[in-house]
């Protein structure tokens, strides 16, 4: 939660100035004035009516339809799906300032600058050689594997494939351009031979460019075009360009297609020829997490695109243990994730060869990931015989036992009732008397929020209120006031400190103090629209809060002293908490 995420404060503070958010937002969807908000249909999610607004006073925008809100930077961020340095960058250019490139150690960052510039030239260059390559009449063999793969012309120029022809002719080619060897060698696209000699280490593979969300080529993934010893694909070593951790294939196709309308979902592939055939089948919403299994990273990048996740991985995956952390990743993240089954020994472009419509149905199988255990597992068995039918059971219960809830439980014993004719009182039985295997997994102890709904509520209000300064707030002084919800008490404290230094305090500020998509915060904003604020109820609604959190802060200490008072041995000082604890529970009614 740092108050300016590594940027200098002032220059922030310059950047949303000269970045006015209506003039930002306005470049991206047609805004409409009507007294002091300008409205739009939200970019973020589909609708007809507009319940996007934009506040220009206070420099932020808060859509009622599906609840975002954020400051310029913030929608900057959102709407070219990138991180809060991409979004600064992009603002920087549009209002002709310079970005600061790190506070200390400067003149390092400009070095680590240049050298990823050069870095970034040198791919654009090999890319263009390969693809050059393949169309120069030299490339047959790769040309002739393309078409043994069934990808057409326009598939294989919208990836920009390409084709290494040997070890030495991008060399050759890079040589002519004045790079410095260092740059050729740390870019990952040549590396030193035994003579000492420059090669490609793409030799002879049919390339596969792997594009950043700013068409950025970053690396290479390349394939053999036979089978051999050698490992079948070979990607760019980790660079200043390349984190294969923190990249998925074809995102910058995706982030074009997310710029002509919200995306439902995304599709998440292992492989590279597995994304390139569903986009050819009419599956443009896929990337790849190209062959490892996700990660943190990986799935916060999906995020920026959906909140839909879905997993299609080869048939019989989920033995895979590896792969079943990376699901775990995508929920942690708070991921809708369904998996999508195919048949066994398949991959979605093997599937996605037999026709649109089989991938089609595949889809439309979807389902969670304890369903998609299940259905494999079952597949390994045959239920019409009674011993694989046991063992069946045994190993779909141990799957039953790690679901997260009482009603999901029931729910797939009932399927495995349906399934084995077994009666459901056996199975819950079964279930119950499973063997402990491992530690039983304790659930992770949830940051458990403190203070009830109307505690929150109330507190919510007093917040909004002096935020956007109603005049029956003006006197209330908030260090008088214990606010339970952390994020509440947050933003307190900077009121508090602003009034302190005479100043107001402002509701876009909070923004680059409190978390991304803060929860509390867009709930205090919506207080801010219709009348909730300055209608005949409200200054009567403040006071009330006022006045229950007071009482709730005299129980808590009435609370405090009861227990102090039955520990206490002492006569003389049990009758002193005798009278407090009188004292405090009359002003708590
Ligand atoms: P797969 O082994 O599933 O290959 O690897 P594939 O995608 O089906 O490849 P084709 O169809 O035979 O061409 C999935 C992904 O894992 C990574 C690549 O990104 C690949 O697309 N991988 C695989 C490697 O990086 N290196 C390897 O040796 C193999
Ligand atoms: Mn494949």
């Amino acid at each position: 939660m740092s108050i300016s995420r590594g940027v200098d404060a002032q220059f922030m503070q310059e950047l949303k100035a000269k970045n006015n958010i209506v003039e930002v937002i306005a470049g991206y969807a047609s805004l409409d004035k009507k007294g002091n908000t300008h409205w739009a249909c939200c970019p973020f999610h589909h609708e007809r009516t507009p319940s996007f607004a934009v506040n220009e006073a206070e420099q932020f925008y808060h859509c009622f339809g599906c609840g975002v809100s954020g400051d310029v930077v913030k929608f900057v961020q959102e709407i070219e799906s990138t991180d809060f340095m991409g979004a600064v960058r992009i603002l920087a250019a549009r209002a002709k300032m310079e970005v600061p490139e790190s506070n200390f150690d400067t003149e390092k960052a400009a070095e680590q600058k240049r050298r990823r510039d050069n870095h970034v030239k040198i791919l654009l260059d090999s890319a263009r050689f390969y693809l050059a390559n393949l169309y120069s009449g030299e490339a047959e063999a790769h040309l002739q594997y393309i078409s043994n793969r069934a990808l057409a012309p326009t598939t294989v120029k919208k990836f920009g494939l390409g084709a290494s022809l040997d070890f030495f002719s991008l060399p050759d080619y890079l040589a002519g351009k004045g790079y410095s060897r260092a740059d050729l060698i740390d870019s990952g696209v040549l590396t030193e031979s035994k003579n000492g000699k420059l090669v490609d280490t793409q030799a002879g593979r049919l390339i596969f460019p792997i594009i950043n969300a700013f068409d950025e080529v970053i690396g290479f993934g390349g394939r053999l075009l036979e089978k051999s010893d050698f490992a079948k694909y070979k990607n760019t070593k980790e660079s200043l360009l390349f984190n294969k951790s923190k990249t998925l294939y074809n995102i910058n196709l995706l982030k074009k297609l997310k710029r002509t309308s919200p995306l439902k979902e995304v599709i998440i592939v292992e492989g590279y020829m597995d994304t390139i055939s569903l986009y050819q089948a009419g599956f443009t919403n896929v990337v790849a997490s190209m062959g490892t299994s996700l990660t943190k990273d990986q799935a916060r990048l999906v995020k920026r695109y959906s909140e839909n996740v879905l997993i299609s991985y080869d048939g019989d995956f989920a033995g895979r243990k590896a792969d079943l952390r990376g699901l775990e990743i995508l929920k942690d993240e708070h991921l809708n994730v369904r998996v999508v089954p195919l048949p066994d020994g398949l991959d979605p472009d093997d599937v996605a060869k037999q026709g649109k419509e089989a991938y089609q149905a595949c889809l439309d199988a979807a389902m969670p990931l304890i369903d998609y255990k299940l259905h494999s597992l079952e597949s390994k068995y045959d239920l019409s015989r009674t011993e694989e039918k046991r063992a069946f059971l045994a190993e779909a219960l141990k799957v039953v036992r790690t679901a997260e809830s009482e009603s999901e439980k029931e729910e797939l014993l009932k399927k495995l009732r349906d399934k084995t004719g077994i009666t459901y009182q056996s199975l819950e039985r079964d279930l119950h008397n499973l063997p402990a295997e491992k530690p039983v997994e304790i659930a992770k102890p949830e940051a458990k929020e403190a203070g009830t709904d109307k505690y929150r509520k109330a507190e919510r209000f007093i917040l909004a209120a002096k935020l956007f300064s109603a005049p029956y707030a003006k006197d209330l002084d908030l260090s008088g006031i214990d606010f339970e919800n952390s994020v509440h008490k947050l933003i307190a404290e900077y009121v508090i400190e602003h009034e302190r230094a005479g100043e107001r305090a402002r509701p876009s500020e909070l923004f680059e103090i409190l978390e991304e998509d803060c929860a509390e915060f867009n709930e205090i904003l919506d207080l801010n629209y219709g009348d909730k604020l300055s209608g005949p109820t409200a200054e009567r609604f403040f006071l009330d809060s006022v006045r229950t959190l007071e009482k709730e802060k005299n129980a808590r200490l009435a609370r405090e002293y009861t227990r102090l008072f039955s520990e206490e041995r002492d006569s003389a000082k049990r009758k002193e908490l005798a009278q407090k604890i009188a004292y405090y529970t009359k002003l708590s009614k």
